[in-house]
């Protein structure tokens, strides 16, 4: 059996943990990690190239002779470096720019949506300011405002009342804080009820979801504070039931896909679909064009199948062939943050604890932002490490995953008390 070389492009704990599973392949010879973190250098060889230099990552592609390139981060997906892979004969996981643009432009997806009959809030699409304004103000309920373009997880604000709707449009529109991501707007209707997440595979025909995985946006315990890009997750999920997830297929991913098909933008890749369940069904909050993080963190240690091969499967159209099995245990993953984050993280702080707590059993130590300076591992963004426990029970799975947290110290080390407890009180 031949073996392959393979390129992770991106440096989260999602790259980590899809680095790791993809070292564990038997057909997996060696990976790389572009540019990876601390964490990725452990199990994989870091490549110093930026997730955004698409003809350095090219290049290094094809002089190593990379057999498959799979990418975490949704920027460089949207910037085309499916489409450059495939036009330098490349495989590559993910999806082409147009089909990216899913996630990378609301305001398509939402006409998309539309034009396919799919739940999701009702919403108005503005290009300038003063219609936006105009028809905010008629309003007297509460409404979502969200940037069109990529605003890296920020772009999104939740207003109860027209008058902070109107600061939200003029923060994007007129001080133009996300830049072009903001210069159009969504105006969505507030939804109320339990958030969902759905991860699909697609090979531009075939759906295959995967097991189900939810996360915690905000930063504070009972869901208090800012938005954030994921304080921690849990799999199984239990609001996602079967008869929920036949529904999101029937009448979300079957839709959609065929929808972008028709569009003349295939999907290939993994789709996630976030949704609120609302008293008339299960609506749709956003599309991404990637695995969510952390979900991935929960998802990927759960997986009893070689992800090469899974991977593959997309990659070259035989996602009908595959049986995905999954560990029965449930996961539940506590993201350890910097002080300060997500506004003003303070960074550059030594980690000490990363090897007792990666001994222990039935836990994983996902790194996120950190690096190495000499011999030691310091934090270097917002988000720092994932812990992830896996347990009989999400209670078990929650148990082992804060004694690693536990074992791990550096100033200022920021995480939720109450990962997963949402998991066991809404069944
Ligand atoms: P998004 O990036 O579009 O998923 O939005 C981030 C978060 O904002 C979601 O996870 C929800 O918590 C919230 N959100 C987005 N759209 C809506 C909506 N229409 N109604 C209520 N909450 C929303
Ligand atoms: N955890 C949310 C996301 O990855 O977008």
């Amino acid at each position: 059996m031949s073996k392959s070389k393979v390129l992770v492009v991106g440096s989260g704990a999602r790259e980590h943990a899809l680095a790791e599973k993809l070292a564990t392949s038997p057909k997996v010879e060696r990976v790389f990690c572009a540019p990876g973190n601390a964490g990725t250098a452990i199990v994989a060889e870091n490549v110093p190239i930026g997730i955004d230099e698409l003809d350095k990552l090219v290049q290094f592609a094809k002089a190593s002779n990379i057999g498959l390139t799979v990418v975490g981060p949704e920027a460089p997906l949207c910037a085309g470096i499916v489409d450059r892979f495939q036009s330098a004969g490349l495989r590559i996981f993910g999806p082409t720019a147009a089909a990216a643009r899913i996630e990378g432009d609301k305001a398509y997806a939402k006409r998309l949506m539309r034009a396919a009959y799919v739940p999701t809030a009702e919403a108005r699409i503005f290009d300038r300011y003063a219609d936006a304004r105009a028809y905010v103000a008629t309003r007297d309920d509460g409404l979502v405002v969200k940037a069109a373009g990529l605003a890296a997880g920020k772009g999104v604000i939740v207003c109860s009342s027209s008058a902070e709707a109107i600061l939200a449009l003029e923060q994007m529109m007129v001080k133009r804080e996300f830049g072009d991501a903001g210069s159009t707007v969504v105006v969505e209707e507030l939804l109320q009820g339990p958030e969902v997440s759905v991860h699909a595979l697609i090979d531009g025909r075939t759906i295959y979801l995967l097991d189900s995985a939810q996360d915690h946006k905000r930063l504070g315990d009972g869901d208090i504070g800012p938005n954030t890009g994921g304080m921690g997750a849990y799999s199984p999920a239990p609001v996602a039931t079967s008869e929920v997830l036949a529904i999101v297929e029937r009448d979300v991913l079957v839709p959609i896909v065929d929808a972008l098909r028709g569009d003349g933008a295939p999907y290939g890749g993994i789709l996630y679909v976030g949704l609120m369940m609302t008293p008339g069904g299960p609506k749709v909050l956003e599309f991404n064009c990637r695995f969510g993080d952390p979900e991935a963190e929960v998802l990927l240690p759960r997986l009893n199948y070689d992800l090469f091969d899974v991977l593959s499967a997309v990659v070259d159209g035989k996602l009908a062939d595959m049986e995905i099995q999954w560990d029965s245990r449930a996961a539940v993953s506590v993201v350890m943050a910097s002080e300060g984050y997500p506004a003003k993280p303070q960074i550059g702080k030594v980690i000490s604890g990363l090897d007792s707590a990666r001994r222990l059993p039935d836990v994983h130590v996902y790194h996120a932002g950190t690096k190495r300076v000499e011999n030691l591992v310091v934090s270097s963004s917002g988000r720092v490490l994932a812990v992830t426990g896996l347990g009989e029970t999400i209670q078990s799975a929650k148990k082992a995953a804060y004694s690693g947290v536990e074992k791990i110290q550096f100033e200022g080390a920021t995480f939720r008390r109450d990962i997963a407890d949402k998991a066991t009180s809404c069944i």
